[in-house]
């Protein structure tokens, strides 16, 4: 039986693709997307790449990819997975990269809901979820990722000691991941409310939607959550 896609209810594609995207996405865009058919289950990540690496970090809805790219960049031991549904933000994060991160980097161009139950657990030493959709309207709260379920996915998929990192500039949202994480004992959250409004990982790099939450003068929060 072929499983459920999960309904998205986010953007999936923007303007047209200029001719630089539109190249780098019928492209590269084949060369960098893992293989994972709707059957497959128990998949290694390691398998994704052609050389084995000592740790994967895993980025979901990388937005353009500048923080995906900035991390490849700074830890070139790590592979890194990296999931976005949008399609400019796809094109944007392949701008983003260099001939010599190809290897290094695999792409799920899609719901990455559809995707996460067919890995093998205790792969990844990292997980961002940076500045997920706040879906702001109470009717659509339900949309919100970060529910009990997927936050016990995430952590099925961390390696013991591994760390999921989160950051939201909507302050229900936060309130709601702050009601959520109890429920998911094999999380620790680190921290206390007042190292929870910087980034306090010392490698950290800013994305885009940060940038702009900034400018408009919004707090974030970040929060470090150990898989024990
Ligand atoms: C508010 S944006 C933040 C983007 C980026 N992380 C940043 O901070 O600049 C949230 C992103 O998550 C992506 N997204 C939402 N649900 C997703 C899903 N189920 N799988 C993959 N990406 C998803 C959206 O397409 C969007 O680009």
């Amino acid at each position: 039986m072929t499983p459920t896609k999960k309904t998205f209810y986010g953007r999936r594609r923007g303007r047209p693709l200029r001719e630089l995207k539109g190249q780098l996405f019928a492209s590269l865009l084949p060369r960098l997307t893992l293989k994972c058919g709707a059957n497959d289950k128990d998949l290694q990540v390691g398998s994704f790449f052609k050389t084995p690496a000592p740790e994967y970090w895993l980025e979901i809805g990388f937005g353009g990819g500048e923080h995906l790219a900035a991390h490849v960049r700074a830890n070139p031991q790590v592979h890194f997975v990296g999931s976005e549904v949008f399609i400019n933000g796809v094109a944007s994060l392949l701008q983003h990269l260099q001939e010599e991160d190809y290897d290094r980097v695999r792409l799920y161009p899609d719901d990455v809901r559809d995707f996460l139950p067919r890995l093998r657990a205790g792969q990844f030493s990292r997980i961002f979820v940076m500045f997920p959709d706040p879906w702001p309207k109470a009717r659509h709260h339900k949309r919100r990722l970060l529910k009990p379920p997927f936050l016990a996915e995430l952590a099925r998929l961390l390696v013991p000691g591994g760390v999921l990192h989160i950051a939201s500039d909507h302050a229900g949202y936060v309130e709601e991941i702050l009601e959520n994480i109890p429920q998911v004992p094999a999380l620790s959250l680190q921290g206390t409310s007042d190292t929870w409004t910087r980034p306090f990982f010392d490698g950290a790099f800013p994305t885009r939607y940060e940038g702009k939450a900034k400018a408009a003068g919004r707090g974030c929060s970040y929060f470090e959550l150990l898989k024990k």
